[in-house]
C-alpha cells in the first residue's frame, strides 16, 4: 500500500516549551486514532529531545529536524550534526525554500546534506519548488535532480520528496491540486515508486480533500496551519477519510 505521510512544519514557532508541550500532546492524541497516516512532527531543534519523549507514546508519531549541517561534528559554531539528529529523530528536512532564501542554501549544499542524512540513516525531506512562475515545472526537477546527484538508485526509497512552489507558501494561495499532480508526475520519473512525494504551500483543512484525492501525491507538507492543533488533526483525519484508509 502507498504510504500517506503529513509533516508537520512549526518553522519558528511555539516559542517557549510549554506551547511546545501542550501542541505536541494535543496532536499526539489527535492523530492517535486515525488510520494509515504516518505523521512526523519538524519542531525547532531545541525542542526534538523534549518532543521525542512525548510521541514515543504513539507509533504513529515521527520525529524530523527542519536542518542539519553535513559534517559529522567539528568546530562549526551553531550548527547540528547527522549523528545528533539521529540520536532523537529519524527524518530531516531539507533544502526548505527560507532556508535558500534567507540562509543562502544553494543546491550544492542541499546535495551534500541529502548525502549526509542518508549516511547518518536520517530520511531526508528533499525540498523543491518553483520561485515565481507557475506552470514552469523545469526549476523543482533541475533542483530534484542536483539534490540527488550522487545519490545510489537503492537509496532512492530512503528519501522523502516535498514539492513546495515557493509562491504558495505562507500566501494562502494554495496550488491547483491538478497542476500539482502535472508536476508530481515530471518529479515522479527522476525518483523511483517507493519515493513519496508531497505537497506544500497554504495547506489546510479546507483544500486538503483536493490534493488526497489525488492518487499521484502521497501526502502534504503543512507550515503554518501545523501549529494549531485542531486545524492539523482535522488535516490528518480529511486526508486519511478521503483516502478511506482502513487498519
Ligand atoms: P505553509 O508552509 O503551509 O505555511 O504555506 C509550508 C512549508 O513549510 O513549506
Amino acid at each position: 500500500m502507498k504510504r500517506s505521510i503529513i509533516v508537520g512544519n512549526w518553522k519558528m514557532y511555539a516559542t517557549s516549551i510549554a506551547d511546545a508541550h501542550v501542541l505536541t500532546t494535543a496532536v499526539r492524541n489527535g492523530v492517535a486514532k486515525i488510520p494509515g497516516i504516518e505523521v512526523i512532527l519538524c519542531p525547532p531543534s531545541i525542542w526534538l529531545t523534549e518532543i521525542s519523549s512525548i510521541i514515543k507514546k504513539n507509533p504513529k508519531s515521527f520525529l524530523g529536524a527542519q536542518n542539519m549541517f553535513n559534517e559529522p561534528e567539528g568546530a562549526y559554531t551553531g550548527e547540528i550534526s547527522p549523528l545528533m539528529v539521529k540520536e532523537v529523530a529519524d527524518y530531516c528536512i531539507i533544502g526548505h525554500s527560507e532556508r535558500r532564501e534567507y540562509f543562502g542554501e544553494t543546491d550544492f549544499d542541499v546535495n551534500e546534506k541529502v548525502l549526509a542524512a542518508l549516511k547518518a540513516r536520517i530520511t531526508p525531506i528533499v525540498c523543491v519548488g518553483e520561485r515565481k512562475v507557475k506552470n514552469k515545472p523545469d526549476e523543482p526537477v533541475r533542483e530534484l535532480k542536483e539534490a540527488l546527484d550522487n545519490v545510489p538508485k537503492s537509496r532512492l526509497k530512503d528519501i522523502i520528496v516535498a514539492y513546495e512552489p515557493v509562491w504558495a507558501i505562507g500566501t494562502g494561495e494554495n496550488a491547483e491540486p491538478e497542476y500539482v499532480a502535472r508536476v508530481v508526475s515530471k518529479l515522479r520519473e527522476i525518483v523511483s515508486d517507493s519515493t513519496p512525494i508531497l505537497y506544500g504551500g497554504s495547506v489546510n483543512s479546507k483544500n486538503i480533500k483536493g490534493y488526497a484525492e489525488r492518487p499521484e501525491i502521497d501526502g502534504v507538507l503543512v507550515g503554518g496551519a501545523s501549529v494549531r492543533s485542531g486545524e492539523f488533526i482535522q488535516i490528518c483525519k480529511i486526508w486519511s477519510d478521503t483516502k478511506a484508509i482502513k487498519k
